[in-house]
């Protein structure tokens, strides 16, 4: 295989040793002989072990975790070092070939092969994953938020490059409850088609199964802070609510609606012409991508009149995903939403989709303008692209995700909070009942 540098090509020899797979396995039947079967008791066989073997090890998650000043640096370090650039690239083909044996790249990439918990295998979830390159960190965070009683939907933008198309393909082909959005669209930025693709997963997703409970839309620079039984449990506090950002639109954001919009080789531009309100004279709220909503929206979205019409009337809008979502969850009705007044206002601080850091919104905490301690990574468009050193603070956060992440940038903020949602975490709830 002309296409496996010999750097990464050790690694996942490692990763797939006899003794690895027998140890898990022996594990694996011990459980299934245990008093209670099911459901395991202990997390110990679940930690990446070998992963040991990737040029991240040398760090110390347990002190970047908690934030020690040393290791952060020796961190940082690390990251730009020619050797360990070099290293941590994997090519889209490592996929197509690896997955070729799904058995083995299930077991050697440690996916969760069984419910943890009766509490996961009762509250099933649904997942949009919408990306476009990096196979490599859509792998990664496929296994963080993989379990067997969840469905996952998968949209690769249309114009990615046929190598992405095709590795993504080939991982999701391993497990029956992934698979590709039946329809898969040019997603343009800031233009309609970023809704486009997650309504197609919705759509998909409502249609192939009938017993999951929420819906979560993820993209490819999202990872989660949370563990699948942590979100089910923050999940079931909502008690059938939704979460997501949903206030007032600014006033420099109002334009965005008030005049029509097209797509013009590739980019949006305005068309010159002014927009009629909204359907139903329903009042517009500002919002983000990103949701945490229970089925019943999800069906709303799908067949509500009111929905269809305002879908119609956001197609020549400038970002409609940082709209829609939130005009949605103020719809009376619509299941989990809340009251148009103001005092219903969602931030996206309060909701639990998703943290995200504006480079505008950062500094001290004694500050009044400060919503969060400064980026310790660097920014892309004035969004913070997280680093080792922001770990700590993030983890302490109520949001079940996090955006953006960039697995070739900082790679060991992913790799140690894979580490943490594996292993730190699980630690403390070794008894699951
Ligand atoms: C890693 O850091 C933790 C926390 O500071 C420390 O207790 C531990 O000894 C360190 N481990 C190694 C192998 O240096
Ligand atoms: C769901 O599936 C049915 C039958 O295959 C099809 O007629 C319908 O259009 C689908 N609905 C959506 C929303 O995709």
């Amino acid at each position: 295989m002309r296409y496996l540098t010999r750097g990464w090509l050790l690694r996942f020899l490692q990763f797939s040793t006899v003794l690895g797979s027998l140890l898990i396995l022996s594990r694996f039947s011990q459980l299934k002989t245990g008093r209670r079967p099911g459901y395991i008791r202990k997390y110990q066989w679940l930690e990446y072990t070998d992963d040991d073997e990737l040029p991240e090890k040398v760090c110390n998650c347990s002190a970047i975790l908690k934030g020690e000043k040393e290791e952060l640096q020796k961190a940082k370090l690390l990251t730009i070092t020619k050797d360990f650039q070099k290293n941590i690239h994997i090519p889209d083909e490592y996929y197509i070939h690896a997955a070729q044996d799904c058995r083995k790249f299930k077991l050697t990439r440690k996916y969760i092969t069984f419910p943890l918990s009766k509490e996961e295998e009762e509250f099933p979830l649904a997942y949009s994953m919408v990306v476009h390159h990096k196979v490599h960190s859509f792998e990664r965070l496929l296994r963080a938020v993989y379990a067997p009683q969840n469905i996952y939907c998968v949209h690769v933008d249309r114009k990615s490059p046929a190598s992405v198309f095709a590795a993504i393909k080939a991982i999701t082909s391993c497990f029956p409850n992934v698979f590709m959005v039946s329809k898969a669209v040019n997603v343009v930025y800031a233009g309609w088609t970023r809704v486009q693709a997650d309504l197609n997963c919705m759509a998909d997703l409502y249609n192939t199964s009938t017993t999951w409970k929420y819906f979560i839309n993820l993209c490819g620079q999202d990872f989660p802070l949370k563990t699948n039984l942590e979100i089910v449990q923050a999940l079931r506090s909502l008690k059938g609510g939704n979460s997501l950002e949903s206030e007032e639109m600014p006033q420099e954001k109002k334009k965005r609606v008030t005049n029509a919009y097209e797509v013009v080789d590739g980019k949006i531009q305005r068309t010159g012409k002014t927009k009629d309100p909204a359907p139903f004279n329903l009042p517009i709220l500002s919002g983000n991508a990103y949701i945490v909503v229970n089925r019943g929206y999800v069906r709303s979205v799908l067949e509500d009149k009111r929905i269809q019409a305002l879908i119609e009337w956001a197609k020549d809008t400038y970002s409609p995903d940082e709209f829609l979502w939130a005009t949605i969850q103020r719809i009376p009705g619509v299941p989990g939403s809340t009251w148009p007044n103001r005092k219903f206002d969602m931030t996206d601080i309060n909701a639990i989709a998703r943290m995200v850091k504006w480079q505008g919104h950062e500094g001290s905490e004694g500050s009044l303008q400060a919503v969060y301690p400064e980026c310790k990574g660097h920014h892309v468009r004035s969004i913070c692209v997280y680093g080792a050193g922001d770990l700590q603070w993030l983890i302490e956060q109520h949001h079940l995700f996090a955006n953006k992440f960039d697995a070739d940038r900082d790679p060991i903020a992913i790799y140690c909070l894979e580490k943490y949602l594996r292993h730190n975490k699980p630690a403390k709830q070794t008894e699951l009942y």
